[in-house]
């Protein structure tokens, strides 16, 4: 059986503000190399599960257990450092840093992680070699590499979140919903390329969306609501 990469146990998790929890989850697993497609409406849990698999928020009760490590009986500085070591993040609203260039955004992960950087280095080429064939394969040009993120178009901005996500190899790679900001074309190459470079590192992907209709590359396809006992009334998108 391949090794699990991500396992939850009897998770149960509620914000501190509300009354009832947002999830219960009795059992999900992900395994090396696995591409998972999460979707439910808007408001069904999407960015919890992954505030939680991402250690930015700790459940009540259950078990996280994330490259075999229990995420639950971590210091939120522990948590800190493991996301920084082992999983890309890739936001709906990119989250790139404004003042820096497309080049500093790409290589911030490398400054907060020296794993990071190691085996962004590991390949045996420079780190800026490795941003720039991130880039390159993301089909974002040399002309745009010094510029400031914000003279870029939105698929552009997308794409260096992307490269962001990739330096360094994360063992997983999360996106919540990073294609809803982009046109029908543009979301359909950015899935191709975000899939390409996922394979290439044998990243884990988790892919969250409430848009089925981009389900269909996928390996696998859960409904979060068929997973979590929870049930939420359906919000507007
Ligand atoms: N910081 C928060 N405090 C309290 N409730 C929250 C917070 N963030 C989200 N929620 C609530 O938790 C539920 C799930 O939200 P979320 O995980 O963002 O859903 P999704 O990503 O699927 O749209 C929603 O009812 C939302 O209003
Ligand atoms: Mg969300």
């Amino acid at each position: 059986m391949a090794n699990s990469i991500i396992e939850l146990k009897n998770l149960v998790f509620r914000y501190a503000s509300a009354t009832e929890p947002c999830l219960d989850i009795a059992s999900f697993r992900a395994v090396a190399g696995d591409r998972v497609f999460l979707y439910g409406p808007s408001g069904s849990g999407k960015s919890t599960l992954l505030g939680i698999l991402g250690g930015v928020l700790a459940p009540q009760q259950g078990e996280v257990t994330i490259l075999g490590q229990n995420l639950v009986s971590m210091t939120s500085a522990a948590r800190d450092r493991f996301r920084a070591d082992h999983i890309g993040f890739l936001f709906q609203q990119f989250n790139l840093i404004p003042y820096l260039s497309v080049f500093d955004n790409v290589l911030l992960p490398c400054r907060f992680s020296e794993r990071r950087l190691q085996q962004a280095l590991a390949g045996g080429a420079t780190l800026h070699a490795e941003a720039e064939r991130l880039l390159s394969h993301l089909d974002l040009g040399p002309a745009l590499w010094d510029r400031p993120v914000t003279q870029l178009s939105v698929g552009q901005q997308q794409r260096v979140a992307a490269a962001r996500a990739l330096i360094g190899r994360p063992e997983i790679v999360i996106a919540d919903e990073p294609t809803s900001a982009l046109d029908a074309d543009r979301q359909a190459s950015f899935l191709q390329l975000l899939l390409r470079e996922c394979g290439e590192a044998n990243a884990t992907l988790l892919f969250v969306s409430h848009d089925r209709r981009l389900a269909k590359d996928f390996k696998r396809e859960i409904d979060l609501s068929t997973i979590n006992s929870v049930s939420h009334e359906q919000e507007a998108a």
